[in-house]
């Protein structure tokens, strides 16, 4: 039997012009986790997954050719050079929410890919994990900018473009982050669509705005270099208008913003694809609390404090 565990993630700064080749900035978030057990089965059994959360119950030779936990299951397998369908039960668990911005879907198979590896007793390397799980992401969004898997993989912020090598920040000044839910689900693949369809109809405004969010990403990164909250904060804001003129906000995500704003957040954004999912504040020692509550009272469904780094 093998257990392996994977943490969610936020975006910090540059999601969508991510899709678009612009840099982005993104963190593990280990207060939220998925969970894969692989136990052996009796002969002749095959490979079942079940994950209860979602309530799903998948066995292997059965499963859909797009069904992503089969597809990373498949790879990892075809990966490991194994041709034969294992006599397995796989558990899957996880406690990030779904469609809300938070990797949950890279998550799941990064855990899964783990414990398959682990199962067969072979140590297997992020840039293998991140490589497959993409393959399992592109059923879940489309044509994704491969940051969720990156990120979920590694397991720590790092500094992200496609196409290059991710950047791990190895030497992070202590930020402390409220995440907070707005409870409504949001596929990633419709906004990501919806931005998309808006670039097609006016491709130089909307490659204008991503020029603008690299700026901003770019400028969080020197402040987080030089453990500067207070301009990252300002970049996280001036990140949130750029995500508002892309149309990816919504109003209740407004309304957490500003109920983290206004009890002394440094900054505040939407995280992920946007329209509901989450949200994240930049706080301190002395305004956590009363951010917590200003975001309980402004409707969050959930509200998580983190720190990276330090
Ligand atoms: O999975 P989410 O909701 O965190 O969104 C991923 C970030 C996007 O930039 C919106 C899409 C992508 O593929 O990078």
């Amino acid at each position: 039997m093998f257990t392996a565990t994977a943490p969610g993630k936020v975006i910090l700064v540059g999601e969508h012009a991510v899709v678009y080749g612009r840099p982005a900035i993104a963190a593990p978030v280990w207060q939220t986790l998925a969970t894969a057990t692989v136990r052996p089965a009796a002969p002749g059994a095959g490979c079942s997954i079940f994950a209860r959360d979602i309530d799903l119950h998948l066995r292997l030779n059965e499963a859909a050719a797009e069904e992503p936990l089969a597809v990373v299951t498949r790879l990892a397998l075809a990966q490991l050079g194994i041709n034969q369908e294992p006599d397995w039960q796989i558990d899957l668990r996880s406690d990030i929410p779904i469609a809300s911005g938070m990797g949950s879907g890279a998550a799941l198979s990064t855990a899964l890919v783990r414990a398959i590896f682990g199962q067969c007793g072979v140590v297997v390397d992020a840039a293998t994990v991140s490589a497959l799980v993409y393959e399992s992401e592109r059923f879940y969004h489309g044509a994704p900018s491969g940051i969720d898997n990156t990120v979920v993989a590694y397991g720590q912020p790092i500094w992200f473009v496609t196409g290059q090598p991710p950047e791990p920040f190895a030497a992070l000044a202590p930020l402390l982050l409220a995440i907070a839910d707005t409870g409504i689900r949001s596929p990633t693949k419709e906004t990501v669509g919806y931005v998309r369809r808006a670039w097609q109809q006016d491709p130089n405004r909307y490659e204008a705005i991503f020029d603008e969010i690299a700026a901003v990403v770019k400028a969080a990164r020197r402040a987080m270099e030089h453990g500067d909250r207070a301009a990252l904060g300002k970049q996280f804001d001036a990140n949130q208008m750029l995500l508002e003129s892309l149309g990816v906000s919504s109003a209740p995500l407004r309304k957490l913003l500003a109920g983290a704003r206004a009890a002394g957040a440094l900054g505040a954004k939407l995280s992920g694809g946007g329209r509901g999912g989450n949200m994240i504040a930049l706080v301190q020692e002395d305004t956590v609390n009363a951010v917590q509550d200003a975001l309980a009272a402004a409707g969050a469904r959930r509200v998580i404090v983190t720190q990276l780094g330090g």
